[in-house]
Protein backbone atom coordinates (compact mmCIF):
# COMPACT_ATOMS: atom_id res chain seq x y z
CA UNK A 1 0.00 0.00 0.00
CA UNK A 2 1.22 3.53 -1.43
CA UNK A 3 0.09 6.88 1.25
CA UNK A 4 -0.05 9.87 -0.47
CA UNK A 5 2.18 12.48 1.89
CA UNK A 6 -0.04 13.82 4.17
CA UNK A 7 0.59 18.06 4.78
CA UNK A 8 -0.91 17.51 8.20
CA UNK A 9 -0.16 19.48 11.30
CA UNK A 10 1.91 17.01 12.92
CA UNK A 11 4.06 16.55 9.57
CA UNK A 12 4.47 20.64 9.96
CA UNK A 13 5.07 20.67 13.28
CA UNK A 14 8.87 19.77 14.13
CA UNK A 15 8.66 15.93 15.62
CA UNK A 16 11.02 14.70 18.22
CA UNK A 17 12.53 11.59 17.00
CA UNK A 18 10.19 9.50 19.17
CA UNK A 19 7.51 11.29 18.20
CA UNK A 20 8.18 10.82 14.19
CA UNK A 21 9.40 6.97 15.07
CA UNK A 22 5.70 6.57 16.53
CA UNK A 23 3.91 8.14 13.05
CA UNK A 24 5.88 5.93 11.05
CA UNK A 25 4.87 2.67 13.25
CA UNK A 26 1.41 3.54 12.66
CA UNK A 27 1.68 4.29 8.86
CA UNK A 28 3.03 0.58 8.85
CA UNK A 29 0.98 -1.12 10.64
CA UNK A 30 -2.18 0.35 8.56
CA UNK A 31 -0.09 -0.74 6.22
CA UNK A 32 1.41 2.36 4.36
CA UNK A 33 5.52 0.53 2.60
CA UNK A 34 5.93 3.76 0.83
CA UNK A 35 5.12 7.72 0.20
CA UNK A 36 4.40 8.46 -3.74
CA UNK A 37 3.63 12.06 -3.76
CA UNK A 38 4.42 15.43 -2.12
CA UNK A 39 1.00 16.83 -2.47
CA UNK A 40 -2.15 14.87 -1.17
CA UNK A 41 -4.76 13.57 -3.70
CA UNK A 42 -8.38 13.52 -2.68
CA UNK A 43 -9.37 9.78 -4.00
CA UNK A 44 -12.86 10.06 -3.41
CA UNK A 45 -13.02 12.94 -5.92
CA UNK A 46 -10.39 10.95 -8.31
CA UNK A 47 -12.93 7.64 -8.10
CA UNK A 48 -16.24 9.78 -8.75
CA UNK A 49 -18.08 7.89 -11.05
CA UNK A 50 -17.37 10.14 -14.39
CA UNK A 51 -20.03 12.90 -15.65
CA UNK A 52 -22.46 11.34 -18.31
CA UNK A 53 -21.66 13.09 -21.64
CA UNK A 54 -24.44 15.17 -22.81
CA UNK A 55 -27.56 14.09 -24.56
CA UNK A 56 -27.84 15.95 -28.04
CA UNK A 57 -31.73 17.05 -28.30
CA UNK A 58 -33.69 15.02 -30.62
CA UNK A 59 -33.28 15.49 -34.52
CA UNK A 60 -36.50 16.70 -35.50
CA UNK A 61 -39.24 14.12 -36.98
CA UNK A 62 -38.82 14.47 -40.93
CA UNK A 63 -40.92 12.89 -43.38
CA UNK A 64 -37.80 12.81 -45.81
CA UNK A 65 -36.78 9.51 -46.78
CA UNK A 66 -33.92 7.94 -44.76
CA UNK A 67 -30.44 7.07 -46.62
CA UNK A 68 -30.09 3.52 -45.13
CA UNK A 69 -32.15 1.37 -45.95
CA UNK A 70 -33.76 -1.02 -43.03
CA UNK A 71 -32.29 -4.34 -42.52
CA UNK A 72 -33.99 -6.98 -44.36
CA UNK A 73 -36.55 -9.37 -42.54
CA UNK A 74 -34.80 -12.04 -40.83
CA UNK A 75 -31.19 -10.25 -41.90
CA UNK A 76 -28.49 -11.74 -39.05
CA UNK A 77 -26.62 -10.00 -37.01
CA UNK A 78 -23.19 -8.66 -38.71
CA UNK A 79 -24.44 -9.36 -42.09
CA UNK A 80 -24.71 -7.14 -45.53
CA UNK A 81 -28.17 -7.72 -46.41
CA UNK A 82 -28.05 -5.52 -49.49
CA UNK A 83 -24.45 -7.06 -50.89
CA UNK A 84 -25.00 -8.39 -54.46
CA UNK A 85 -24.64 -12.37 -54.95
CA UNK A 86 -24.33 -11.82 -58.68
CA UNK A 87 -20.61 -10.50 -57.58
CA UNK A 88 -19.83 -13.60 -56.31
CA UNK A 89 -20.78 -15.42 -59.10
CA UNK A 90 -19.37 -13.17 -61.50
CA UNK A 91 -16.21 -13.34 -59.98
CA UNK A 92 -16.53 -17.09 -59.32
CA UNK A 93 -16.96 -18.01 -62.83
CA UNK A 94 -13.75 -15.84 -63.97
CA UNK A 95 -11.57 -18.07 -62.02
CA UNK A 96 -9.86 -20.87 -64.20
CA UNK A 97 -7.90 -22.15 -61.46
CA UNK A 98 -8.59 -23.29 -57.55
CA UNK A 99 -5.60 -20.70 -56.98
CA UNK A 100 -7.01 -18.24 -59.13
CA UNK A 101 -10.36 -18.86 -57.05
CA UNK A 102 -8.31 -18.25 -53.98
CA UNK A 103 -7.02 -15.12 -55.10
CA UNK A 104 -10.20 -14.00 -55.42
CA UNK A 105 -11.92 -14.67 -52.58
CA UNK A 106 -9.13 -13.03 -50.84
CA UNK A 107 -9.56 -9.76 -52.80
CA UNK A 108 -13.46 -10.05 -52.17
CA UNK A 109 -15.11 -7.78 -49.77
CA UNK A 110 -18.66 -8.39 -50.20
CA UNK A 111 -19.73 -10.97 -47.83
CA UNK A 112 -20.14 -9.51 -44.45
CA UNK A 113 -18.39 -12.30 -42.83
CA UNK A 114 -15.05 -11.71 -43.91
CA UNK A 115 -15.09 -8.72 -41.89
CA UNK A 116 -15.24 -10.55 -39.07
CA UNK A 117 -12.61 -13.64 -39.41
CA UNK A 118 -9.40 -13.75 -38.92
CA UNK A 119 -8.85 -15.07 -42.40
CA UNK A 120 -10.04 -17.00 -45.41
CA UNK A 121 -10.86 -20.73 -44.53
CA UNK A 122 -10.66 -22.05 -48.85
CA UNK A 123 -9.80 -25.89 -48.74
CA UNK A 124 -7.86 -29.10 -47.27
CA UNK A 125 -6.71 -32.16 -48.51
CA UNK A 126 -5.81 -33.14 -52.45
CA UNK A 127 -7.21 -31.42 -55.32
CA UNK A 128 -7.20 -34.51 -57.32
CA UNK A 129 -9.29 -36.37 -55.23
CA UNK A 130 -12.41 -38.23 -56.09
CA UNK A 131 -14.21 -37.24 -52.79
CA UNK A 132 -15.23 -33.58 -51.71
CA UNK A 133 -16.79 -32.80 -48.85
CA UNK A 134 -18.87 -30.07 -47.67
CA UNK A 135 -19.32 -28.55 -44.42
CA UNK A 136 -21.44 -25.48 -43.08
CA UNK A 137 -18.45 -22.92 -42.46
CA UNK A 138 -15.32 -22.31 -40.33
CA UNK A 139 -15.23 -22.68 -36.58
CA UNK A 140 -13.28 -20.84 -34.30
CA UNK A 141 -9.59 -23.20 -34.33
CA UNK A 142 -10.55 -23.34 -38.55
CA UNK A 143 -10.70 -19.34 -38.26
CA UNK A 144 -7.14 -19.10 -36.44
CA UNK A 145 -5.37 -21.70 -38.71
CA UNK A 146 -7.10 -21.18 -42.07
CA UNK A 147 -8.13 -24.99 -42.57
CA UNK A 148 -10.91 -26.57 -42.48
CA UNK A 149 -12.11 -29.55 -40.26
CA UNK A 150 -9.32 -29.14 -37.79
CA UNK A 151 -11.04 -28.40 -34.58
CA UNK A 152 -12.55 -31.35 -32.65
CA UNK A 153 -14.99 -31.93 -34.95
CA UNK A 154 -12.58 -32.44 -37.59
CA UNK A 155 -10.49 -35.20 -35.32
CA UNK A 156 -13.79 -37.52 -35.49
CA UNK A 157 -14.24 -36.67 -39.10
CA UNK A 158 -10.73 -38.24 -39.60
CA UNK A 159 -11.89 -40.58 -37.80
CA UNK A 160 -14.61 -41.66 -39.48
CA UNK A 161 -12.67 -41.19 -43.03
CA UNK A 162 -10.18 -43.59 -41.28
CA UNK A 163 -12.57 -46.59 -40.95
CA UNK A 164 -13.13 -46.63 -44.44
CA UNK A 165 -9.36 -46.56 -45.17
CA UNK A 166 -9.80 -42.90 -46.34
CA UNK A 167 -7.60 -39.54 -45.06
CA UNK A 168 -6.78 -35.78 -46.05
CA UNK A 169 -4.46 -37.24 -48.94
CA UNK A 170 -7.69 -38.74 -50.57
CA UNK A 171 -10.63 -36.56 -50.42
CA UNK A 172 -10.75 -32.80 -50.53
CA UNK A 173 -12.67 -30.57 -47.90
CA UNK A 174 -14.02 -27.33 -47.80
CA UNK A 175 -17.38 -25.20 -46.48
CA UNK A 176 -20.67 -23.54 -47.31
CA UNK A 177 -19.28 -20.39 -46.40
CA UNK A 178 -15.27 -19.89 -46.53
CA UNK A 179 -15.74 -17.39 -43.31
CA UNK A 180 -16.07 -18.08 -39.87
CA UNK A 181 -19.90 -16.69 -38.94
CA UNK A 182 -19.25 -14.71 -35.70
CA UNK A 183 -20.07 -17.19 -32.58
CA UNK A 184 -20.13 -19.70 -34.90
CA UNK A 185 -23.69 -19.29 -35.76
CA UNK A 186 -25.00 -20.98 -38.85
CA UNK A 187 -24.79 -18.60 -42.07
CA UNK A 188 -27.92 -16.04 -42.88
CA UNK A 189 -29.42 -16.51 -45.87
CA UNK A 190 -27.82 -13.78 -48.12
CA UNK A 191 -24.37 -14.78 -46.65
CA UNK A 192 -25.36 -18.22 -48.48
CA UNK A 193 -26.26 -16.40 -51.47
CA UNK A 194 -22.94 -14.29 -51.56
CA UNK A 195 -20.54 -17.40 -51.00
CA UNK A 196 -22.07 -20.23 -52.40
CA UNK A 197 -20.71 -19.47 -55.98
CA UNK A 198 -17.55 -19.82 -54.73
CA UNK A 199 -18.00 -22.92 -53.82
CA UNK A 200 -19.90 -24.38 -56.44
CA UNK A 201 -17.06 -23.19 -58.80
CA UNK A 202 -14.82 -25.04 -56.43
CA UNK A 203 -16.67 -28.42 -57.42
CA UNK A 204 -16.87 -27.57 -61.07
CA UNK A 205 -12.84 -26.98 -60.66
CA UNK A 206 -12.16 -30.04 -58.16
CA UNK A 207 -14.46 -32.23 -60.65
CA UNK A 208 -15.05 -35.08 -57.73
CA UNK A 209 -17.25 -38.51 -58.56
CA UNK A 210 -18.97 -38.03 -55.01
CA UNK A 211 -19.83 -34.67 -52.88
CA UNK A 212 -20.38 -36.22 -49.84
CA UNK A 213 -22.61 -32.99 -47.34
CA UNK A 214 -21.82 -32.73 -43.74
CA UNK A 215 -25.31 -31.50 -41.92
CA UNK A 216 -28.28 -29.44 -43.27
CA UNK A 217 -26.70 -26.68 -43.85
CA UNK A 218 -24.53 -28.10 -47.44
CA UNK A 219 -27.31 -31.11 -47.82
CA UNK A 220 -30.32 -28.42 -48.03
CA UNK A 221 -27.96 -26.27 -50.05
CA UNK A 222 -26.30 -28.44 -52.72
CA UNK A 223 -29.42 -31.43 -52.72
CA UNK A 224 -32.08 -28.46 -53.53
CA UNK A 225 -34.05 -30.31 -50.99
CA UNK A 226 -36.23 -29.21 -48.19
CA UNK A 227 -36.02 -32.30 -46.50
CA UNK A 228 -33.76 -32.83 -43.41
CA UNK A 229 -30.70 -34.29 -42.92
CA UNK A 230 -32.44 -37.32 -41.28
CA UNK A 231 -34.33 -37.97 -44.41
CA UNK A 232 -31.67 -37.26 -46.90
CA UNK A 233 -28.77 -38.83 -45.78
CA UNK A 234 -27.39 -42.08 -46.63
CA UNK A 235 -28.34 -42.43 -50.16
CA UNK A 236 -26.49 -41.78 -53.11
CA UNK A 237 -28.46 -39.18 -55.26
CA UNK A 238 -27.85 -37.61 -58.57
CA UNK A 239 -26.60 -33.96 -58.42
CA UNK A 240 -25.93 -30.90 -60.54
CA UNK A 241 -23.84 -28.77 -58.93
CA UNK A 242 -22.96 -25.40 -61.23
CA UNK A 243 -22.56 -26.91 -64.61
CA UNK A 244 -21.34 -29.98 -63.15
CA UNK A 245 -23.17 -33.49 -62.62
CA UNK A 246 -21.95 -36.03 -60.01
CA UNK A 247 -22.96 -38.37 -57.30
CA UNK A 248 -24.22 -36.77 -53.44
CA UNK A 249 -24.57 -38.42 -49.58
CA UNK A 250 -25.34 -36.36 -47.14
CA UNK A 251 -24.41 -37.48 -43.46
CA UNK A 252 -24.78 -36.30 -40.45
CA UNK A 253 -22.24 -33.32 -39.31
CA UNK A 254 -19.76 -34.33 -37.02
CA UNK A 255 -20.05 -31.38 -34.94
CA UNK A 256 -23.53 -33.05 -34.42
CA UNK A 257 -22.04 -36.76 -33.33
CA UNK A 258 -19.96 -34.88 -30.85
CA UNK A 259 -23.18 -33.86 -29.02
CA UNK A 260 -25.44 -37.14 -29.61
CA UNK A 261 -22.49 -39.45 -30.21
CA UNK A 262 -25.74 -42.51 -30.13
CA UNK A 263 -26.24 -41.31 -33.67
CA UNK A 264 -23.08 -42.42 -34.81
CA UNK A 265 -24.39 -45.82 -35.89
CA UNK A 266 -26.34 -43.37 -38.69
CA UNK A 267 -23.20 -41.82 -39.59
CA UNK A 268 -21.50 -45.68 -39.76
CA UNK A 269 -23.80 -46.63 -42.22
CA UNK A 270 -23.46 -43.56 -44.35
CA UNK A 271 -19.51 -43.99 -44.09
CA UNK A 272 -20.61 -47.81 -46.00
CA UNK A 273 -22.33 -46.35 -48.49
CA UNK A 274 -19.64 -44.60 -49.42
CA UNK A 275 -16.77 -46.76 -49.17
CA UNK A 276 -19.64 -48.91 -51.22
CA UNK A 277 -19.87 -45.95 -53.67
CA UNK A 278 -15.91 -46.11 -54.23
CA UNK A 279 -15.18 -49.01 -54.15
CA UNK A 280 -13.62 -50.51 -57.53
CA UNK A 281 -16.64 -52.33 -58.60
CA UNK A 282 -19.10 -49.17 -57.71
CA UNK A 283 -20.36 -47.58 -60.75
CA UNK A 284 -20.52 -44.31 -59.36
CA UNK A 285 -20.16 -42.63 -62.89
CA UNK A 286 -23.90 -44.52 -63.48
N1 LIG B 1 -17.69 -27.30 -38.96
C1 LIG B 1 -17.83 -27.08 -40.28
O1 LIG B 1 -18.93 -27.17 -40.82
N2 LIG B 1 -16.74 -26.77 -40.99
C2 LIG B 1 -15.53 -26.67 -40.45
O2 LIG B 1 -14.59 -26.37 -41.17
C3 LIG B 1 -15.41 -26.91 -39.08
C4 LIG B 1 -16.49 -27.22 -38.35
Amino acid sequence: MAADRPQSDAETAQLTPSEALAALEWYRAAGVDMAISEAPVDRFAASAPPRRPTVPPPAPISAAPQHSPPPSPGAFPGTAPNADPAESKAIAAAAETLDALKAAMEQFEGCALKRRATQLVFADGNPEAEIMLVGEGPGEQEDLIGKPFVGRAGQLLDRMLGAIGLDRTKVYIANMVPWRPPGNRAPSPEEMAQCAPFLIRQVELVQPKILVTLGNVPTKALFETSQGITRVRGQLRDLTVGSYSLKGLATLHPAYLLRTPANKALAWQDMLALKAAIAPSATVED
